[in-house]
């Protein structure tokens, strides 16, 4: 069914535009603020290389073996008597579901983009009370950027793989790290760098809690974009002969990389002036502005560049959002492409407006379950609890209902014996135990 394949470097880029997102640039600062630095960065650290990695051979693996669409793939490849497992398919659905707020976020960034051209807030106080009114008073202004969001990437996902996401990821990849390392060799010169360093390097054990620990292993797949289909919806248009445990690691790398550099320049421009750095979500959009106004003209410049880089990564990790549902879509229901990026745009623009409605003064009571405005909920209910809970469900599959010798047969010429049983060990034991582990305490049955 699939004609259109990516190119080897098409593939290690769109994989990568995916792991590289808002989760890098916009949550990463912000959570390492909150939780204290070094040893929340640590368990990150040790999760991503400990179990993330082997998620995403799992997770590509999948799509490489399967070839279509997140239901089928899984459909496809569970043995006769277990063709149940076709359900662990919907996972794709995920991306919908954060969408819904992921374009709401993107659209607040483009709002940024358009208001830095009329220069910089000069105080804290101001920066928030834009960020606030933005977010509390403006629904109508909120709507509209989140719209241009939704068509933006509506766009490019409407042009398929080797026309759009291709195309688009390798224009903008590069582009996002061109400007970030941009602006870490300038954070070099500043005083701050060496304070953000040990903020970020040096573990204080004291303040790793329970909750960091969590929140630590959640964002570790979050930011990897693992257990939605993202990646297994993209290996499955995989070019041929190419190499998945390559793919894996280069991507793992530079999702870690980005995050790092993201960490390091934010940290270093916010110590310079003595910032706080656990202020929470609003951490960029809050203090960058005004930190950067210390740099006069030079500071709208580093704003916009920020803010740009931002909103790539933001652009090509939806793409990789929506493309699971418009792909099975296409493959189970027949649809053209341009009915199935309708209807999916559709559903999470309007679940959208309501999800920044849930913010607003006026609509919040209207748009809240309980206390919980949507947007928490939605955010809460992919990052901590579906996710995790599809990583758990491809570690499951790959290393027990597959056979091992399908298993092994397609990374042959990929990993020697000894790495093939590391691997294989990480996901039948290493990944479901910690992330099981991880489900019950949030579920409050146990507390590490
Ligand atoms: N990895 C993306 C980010 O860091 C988010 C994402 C999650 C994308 C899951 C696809 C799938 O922002």
């Amino acid at each position: 069914m699939k004609i259109q394949r990516f190119s080897r470097i098409g593939f290690i880029m769109a994989a990568a535009g995916s792991a590289v997102g808002l989760g890098n640039i916009w949550k990463f600062p912000y959570m390492t603020g909150e939780y204290g630095g070094g040893a929340f960065v640590l368990v990150y650290l040790i999760t991503i290389a400990f179990i993330g990695f082997s998620v995403m051979v799992a997770e590509m693996l999948i799509g490489a073996l399967g070839r279509l669409d997140t239901v089928s793939s899984f459909e496809e490849l569970a043995p006769p008597d277990k063709k149940q497992w076709k359900y662990a398919g919907f996972m794709g659905f995920n991306g919908i579901i954060i969408m819904t707020f992921y374009s709401v976020v993107i659209g607040w960034i483009f709002y940024y983009l358009f208001r830095l051209l009329n220069g910089l807030p000069s105080t804290t106080d101001k920066a928030k009370d834009i960020f606030n009114t933005l977010v509390g008073n403006e629904p109508g202004i909120q709507i509209f950027w989140h719209t241009v969001a939704v068509l933006i990437v509506g766009y490019i996902v409407y042009k398929g793989i080797k026309g759009g996401i291709e195309k688009i990821n390798l224009i903008l990849m590069p582009s996002l790290m061109a400007i970030l390392f941009g602006l870490l060799f300038y954070a070099f010169t500043l005083d701050g760098f060496e304070k953000a360093f040990e903020f970020m390097f040096a573990p204080k054990w004291e303040k790793l809690n329970s909750e960091a620990i969590v929140r630590a292993v959640g964002h570790s797949f979050f930011t990897l974009s693992l257990g939605m289909g993202a990646i297994l919806t993209y290996a499955a248009s995989l070019p041929k002969n190419a190499n998945i445990t390559q793919t894996a690691l280069i991507v793992t790398f530079m999702d870690t990389l980005i995050a790092l550099v993201a960490g390091l320049v934010i940290f270093s421009f916010l110590f310079q002036f003595g910032a706080e750095p656990g202020q929470g979500p609003g951490l960029v959009f809050i203090s960058l502005p005004t930190i950067l106004k210390n740099f006069g003209t030079l500071g709208i410049f580093f704003a916009l560049m920020f803010f740009l880089a931002l909103a790539f990564a933001g652009i090509t990790s939806a793409i990789s959002l929506v493309e699971p549902v418009v792909q099975y879509l296409i493959d189970r229901f027949d649809y053209t492409r341009t009915k199935a990026v309708v209807v999916t745009s559709f559903i999470y623009w309007i679940v959208g407006i309501g999800a920044l409605l849930s913010y607003t003064k006026e609509w919040g009571e209207m748009f809240s379950i309980g206390k919980k405005p949507l947007f928490d909920i939605l955010e809460y209910t992919t990052d901590s609890i579906l996710l995790p809970l599809g990583g758990l469900l491809i570690a499951i599959f790959v290393g027990y209902i597959l056979h091992k010798d399908r298993v092994r047969a397609a990374l042959e010429h990929e990993m020697g014996d000894r790495v093939f049983h590391i691997w294989r060990f990480s996901i039948r034991y290493i990944a479901p135990v910690a992330l099981i582990f991880m489900m019950l305490n949030l579920m409050g049955i146990i507390k590490i």
